[in-house]
């Protein structure tokens, strides 16, 4: 199947998803509890990678996550997703957090992750993806951006 293999731009596999926060979202202080965000993040990193590859996908590592700011209940968490990086099985994600209060309109950037996946073959094998295509200056250089912090991460693991 090489045709699975052709370049696919960075646009093709963005996403973003939204979701509004609700009382059953809070941590003990009254915010949106940490675990819940991790938990969106990680799965819109994985619907990018999932897009970009055609592929089911599983989380392999993800890096240190900072919350900047509380995200509030009532308030839009909305992530937005994209490719940064492929290897022959692994793909970075980089996941941008925004809460939105719906009633004012005021956008809070409250955190930025990177995670990596390695896309899977039906018998659950690490599997081949396309590789990633730069169409914008600033797209370049995220993914020179992605692929040092991937050669750190090998590093690290070695
Ligand atoms: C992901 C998994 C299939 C990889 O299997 P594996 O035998 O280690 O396969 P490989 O060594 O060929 O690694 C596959 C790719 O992952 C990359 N990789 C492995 N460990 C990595 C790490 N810590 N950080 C970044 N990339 C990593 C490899 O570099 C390779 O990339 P490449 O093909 O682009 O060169 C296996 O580790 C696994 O099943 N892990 C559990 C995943 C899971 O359950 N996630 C949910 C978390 S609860």
């Amino acid at each position: 199947m090489t045709d699975t293999l052709a370049p696919k731009t960075m646009r093709a596999s963005r996403v973003t998803i939204s979701q509004l926060m609700h009382p059953e979202h809070a941590n003990l202080l009254g915010n949106v509890h940490g675990g819940w965000i991790m938990k969106l993040v990680d799965e819109a990193g994985a619907l990018a990678c999932m897009r970009h590859a055609q592929k089911k996908v599983v989380t392999v590592a993800i890096d240190s996550m900072t919350f900047r700011e509380p995200i509030r209940i009532g308030d839009l968490i909305i992530l937005n997703a994209e490719v940064t990086y492929t290897g022959r099985t692994s793909m970075e994600a980089e996941v941008q957090v925004l809460a939105e209060n719906p009633i004012t309109g005021e956008r809070t950037h409250t955190n930025t992750a990177w995670l990596v996946y390695v896309a899977l073959d039906d018998e659950g094998k690490p599997a081949p993806v396309p590789p990633l295509k730069a169409e914008t200056d600033d797209e370049k250089r995220k993914m020179a951006e992605a692929l040092q912090r991937q050669e750190r991460r090998l590093q690290q693991k070695k």
